[in-house]
């Protein structure tokens, strides 16, 4: 029986995100986590080198764990790197995750979306593309945040977060126009999703939070359901990959705590 697993892949924890919804969605999978450890943080990576960089990474990958199908669980890398990826590895499946702006844009009341994500996807001419193709009738506010991929690093490894700088990164979020207000910030970036109580304290006004991560799972399943095999076999252990080689001992806690043994 074929035991190809389904490779989830992140500069961290933020894809963690996406794994929790996706094993919850195809629990007969066997899943392989990969935190570009080394990588971390993506959002200030200049595109071309961020895709060279990836492409890369992802011949040892493919070529150690053989996946059925990969899973890339961040935004700031899906929007550069996965006509890259499809075209150096044309018989793997990828799943991409980009910003939930179409459904944002669906189910505003006020006409105020906000897309909070890195630095990179709010620059990315993916980001801009979707704006134009989805939302021409609302106002999309993209909000790059420097700093809450790494708060949300800091918080899931050592469980302390600042709530004031938390409140200041998302603070551009909030428009208030014409007597409308936002009613919703799209999650565009995995590792944020970890951190929303805290955003949702401190948060000026109550809006929806958008996490797209259900929704790429069930994509995933989508896909994984015309692969053939791929059942994990009765003893199979999720495992996790640290481009690092040498994570801290607080990551390989986290991990472990996610049910991921070290690869
Ligand atoms: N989790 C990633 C994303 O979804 C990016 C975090 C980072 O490396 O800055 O965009």
């Amino acid at each position: 029986m074929s035991d190809r697993p389904v490779l989830v892949f992140d500069s961290g924890i933020g894809g963690l995100s996406v794994l929790r919804e996706a094993r919850v969605i195809m629990p007969g999978r066997r899943f392989v986590y990969v935190a570009d450890d080394a990588g971390f943080p993506y959002g200030a990576w200049e595109e071309g080198k961020l895709s060279a960089r990836i492409v890369a990474v992802f011949s040892d990958l493919i070529a150690r764990h053989d996946p059925a199908m990969t899973l890339i669980a961040c935004n700031t890398a899906s929007t550069i790197v996965l006509s890259a990826l499809r075209a150096a590895y044309p018989a793997m499946p990828f799943v991409g995750t980009v910003p939930a702006i179409k459904p944002a844009a669906e189910r505003t009341r006020s006409g105020l979306v906000s897309v909070l994500a890195t630095p990179g996807t709010v620059k990315r001419q993916y980001t801009r593309d979707l704006i134009r193709d989805y939302a021409d009738k609302v106002h999309v506010r993209l909000v790059g945040s420097e700093n809450l991929a790494g708060l949300a690093e800091t918080y899931m490894r050592r469980g302390f977060v600042d709530e004031a700088a938390v409140a200041a990164e998302i603070a551009p979020c909030f428009v208030d126009h014409e007597g409308q207000q936002t009613d919703i910030v799209v999650l565009a970036c995995t590792h944020f999703p970890f951190l929303v109580n805290r955003m949702r304290k401190m948060a000026p006004w109550p809006v929806d939070w958008i996490d797209p991560a259900e929704a790429i799972a069930r994509r995933a399943l989508a896909i994984a359901e015309t692969l053939e095999g791929g059942e994990a076999l009765p003893d199979a252990r999720d495992q996790v990959v640290f481009t690092s080689g040498a994570p801290e001992y607080a990551l390989q806690r986290l991990m472990h705590g996610f049910g991921l043994t070290v690869a």
